[in-house]
């Protein structure tokens, strides 16, 4: 079975209690079960994480570049600044799909940029949890054009 990466940055091991009003009350662990719910629907075998460091995101992209890892990817705040992620993510091998529970064009102008949406097949945002699942059918759609040599 096909391993695809959920990856998410910062502040989003807080979810259900962080701003419930803009992310919903789902819960991380309630996200991670969704996504490989999901996943199981998709054929796909999903692997959830959660991180606030920036070094360790960037570590976790150049694994999956290595290994040929489709990633769905909530770069959270980093979405908006980091050119260390863009560049590591400018080297996949599989496809990309940036996520967003929010929808950041409709929030604060910082959130109107994206450094990432450059390097990714696409973006998912606005729908909460439900971003990350139409977020795991693209990949789904996307490997199936292209199934991995390997
Ligand atoms: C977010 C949107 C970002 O602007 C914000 O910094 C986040 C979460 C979202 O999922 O809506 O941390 O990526």
């Amino acid at each position: 079975m096909r391993q695809v990466l959920v990856l998410n940055g910062p502040n989003l091991g807080r979810l259900g209690s962080r701003e419930p009003e803009v992310y919903g009350s789902a819960s991380f662990a309630d996200l991670a079960a969704a996504c490989q719910q999901a996943g199981r629907e998709l054929g796909l075998d999903v692997q959830v994480r959660q991180t606030d460091d920036e070094a360790e995101l960037v570590r976790w992209v150049h694994a999956a570049a290595d290994a040929r890892t489709p990633v769905v990817l909530n770069p959270a705040a980093f979405t908006h600044y980091s050119y260390a992620l863009r560049d590591a993510l400018a080297m996949r091998t599989a496809p990309l799909v940036e996520v967003h529970l929010s929808n950041p064009a409709a929030r604060e102008s910082f959130r109107h940029t994206s450094v990432v949406a450059g390097v990714a097949d696409g973006t998912v945002a606005g729908f909460g949890v439900l971003s990350y699942q139409l977020a795991l059918r693209a990949v789904a759609a996307l490997i199936s054009a292209a199934p991995s040599p390997g």
